[in-house]
């Protein structure tokens, strides 16, 4: 969820309302201090009201996943479950830290905390994370593919350059490569294009090159450099992941080739370049929910710790 000065009037009534009540906590608080030696603990009446508070909040915040899952349910917006999980959540340490006492106490309330206070870290690292990571992308990646596709999209793009690059080179052979992907006299290239305002990823088809003599320096340059790029990405290790070293690599590759054969350079520079964004895609997405990772299995063993501390609790009082 974003953030911004522009939609900060959505997040401010959850802003006052969370201060509010962490400000009439605080006083409560201090009052039930005055006069005793030690904090006020779990037990006594602010630290359970505080206790009780925070618990319900951590429940509250738990049923963020159903929502999300059961879509259907149409309880709320999912724009305003996402303003109480966050608002809400923050509003949950300060209380749950009151109710503490400030103490760590033993070894379940210790763990519990320490939960607690990772489901919160990471909640709020995911959320920094989503200020930043989408504008990025659709700065970086205007090639964007879906997600779940990158290894075919990688497989058809370095079949489609080995059936262009046989074609002009002249190679005549029965690989798979070449057969998968062919139709007959066209391939078909992705490349990125602007229309008007709007920047992405089109489908270009562009007909088989006829051979054009003298270019075997591209055939080698293919082999050695850009179909493990193009199908392997960052694990190709390739110089082509540095933009500027790929510029000046397909330079020198155009002196070494007839000018008939440089059109062709022009459309394998291109698919690198798109190739380039699909690692930064990955990476990307990669960032924007590994987060999650952390935060929802550390929800469910908090939740689970939280209903065996109150038992534990309720028991000894
Ligand atoms: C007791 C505290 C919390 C619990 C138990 C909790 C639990 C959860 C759960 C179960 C999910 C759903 C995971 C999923 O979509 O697979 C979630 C999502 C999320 N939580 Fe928390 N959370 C807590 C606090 C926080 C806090 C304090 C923040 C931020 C300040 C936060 C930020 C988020 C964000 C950004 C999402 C992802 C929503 C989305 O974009 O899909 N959480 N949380």
């Amino acid at each position: 969820m974003l953030i911004r000065k522009s939609n900060f009037a959505e997040h401010y009534p959850w802003v006052l309302a969370s201060s509010v009540v962490l400000a009439l906590a605080v006083v409560w608080f201090i009052f039930a201090s005055v006069g005793h030696a030690e904090w006020p603990s779990g037990s006594s009446l602010p630290g359970f009201t505080f206790g009780v508070i925070g618990g319900l909040i951590c429940l509250f915040e738990f049923l963020i996943w159903p929502r999300k899952k059961l879509r259907s349910w149409r309880i709320g917006k999912v724009s305003t479950w996402m303003r109480a999980h966050i608002w809400l959540g923050i509003l949950a340490v300060p209380l749950l830290v009151l109710h503490t006492g400030f103490r760590w106490g033993g070894p379940l309330s210790t763990t519990l905390m320490t939960l607690f206070l990772l489901v919160i870290a990471s909640g709020v690292w995911g959320l920094i994370l989503q200020q930043f990571l989408p504008e990025k992308m659709l700065k970086e990646v205007p090639a964007e593919t879906i997600f779940s596709q990158i290894d075919y999209v990688s497989d058809l793009m370095a079949g489609e350059a080995s059936q262009l690059v046989r074609s002009v080179c002249n190679i005549t052979s029965d690989s798979d490569d070449a057969e998968k992907f062919s139709d007959g006299s066209h391939i078909v290239v992705g490349a990125v294009r602007n229309t008007g305002a709007i920047q992405g990823r089109v489908v270009v088809t562009s007909s088989l090159q006829e051979s054009v003599p003298d270019s075997k320096p591209l055939y080698d340059f293919f082999n050695e450099h850009i179909y493990g790029f193009l199908k392997n990405g960052e694990m190709a290790k390739s110089p082509l992941q540095n933009p500027p070293r790929a510029h000046s690599m397909f330079n020198s590759l155009r002196t070494k080739l007839p000018p008939r054969a440089h059109e062709v350079v022009t459309v394998l520079e291109d698919l690198c370049n798109q190739r380039r964004q699909i690692i930064t895609q990955a990476k990307i997405q990669f960032w924007l929910h590994s987060w999650l990772w952390v935060h929802l299995p550390l929800s469910v063993a908090l939740i689970v710790l939280m209903f065996v501390h109150v038992f534990v609790a309720m028991k000894y009082w």
